[in-house]
């Protein structure tokens, strides 16, 4: 199953390759922003690896925690981004939320590339906190845009998506700090 799925993915992979390369080239034309393609090609490349290793070692590779928190940082921080630029202008303050978590991940980020191993125990605590607050504002993000209640053009699979993607994140820092 594992050599079908990286069989499945490697097409997966140029295929969204090729959409960039078109899109970057104006000769595609998609509502999804340049960056939307990027971080969905860097997220099916982070699954590729993960097979990769599953199939040659056997068991799940134990993610490094900072290599882990330096990659789903930068997902959380996209995400936000991604948000504040579909919600309806008229959504100020859901907006202005959006971009208070812009501003908490990239601040993240800069602390996580500052920091070796040996500190990262007091940031994997703040990133936790600042990614239950976040899980929580796409939570109802999701309940907003599939009952009408917030104006947007984010599908509603889109908010289910990134909620998903702040859980998983979620259950990475969990795990990871019981080790
Ligand atoms: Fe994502």
């Amino acid at each position: 199953m594992n050599r079908n799925v990286l069989c499945l993915l490697d097409g997966l992979i140029a295929f969204k390759e090729k959409i960039l390369r078109e899109v970057t080239a104006c000769s595609l034309y998609t509502a999804n922003y340049p960056l939307l393609i990027e971080h969905i090609l860097r997220e099916a490349k982070l699954y590729r690896q993960t097979i990769t290793v599953l199939e040659e070692k056997g068991c799940m590779p134990s993610e490094e925690l900072k290599k882990s928190e330096l990659f789903w940082n930068q997902i959380m921080m996209e995400h936000a981004m991604f948000i504040r630029g579909l919600l309806d202008p008229t959504e100020c303050e859901l907006m202005q939320t959006a971009d208070d978590f812009v501003g908490d991940y990239c601040r993240l980020l800069e602390e996580a590339r500052k920091q070796d191993c040996r500190t990262m125990d007091e940031l994997t605590i703040k990133t936790l906190e600042t990614t239950e607050k976040y899980r929580d504002f796409k939570a109802a993000g999701a309940e907003g845009i599939t009952l009408c209640r917030i104006r947007s053009v984010i599908l509603p699979l889109l908010a289910d998506h990134v909620l998903r993607e702040a859980n998983h994140y979620l259950r990475i820092l969990k795990n990871e700090g019981r080790r």
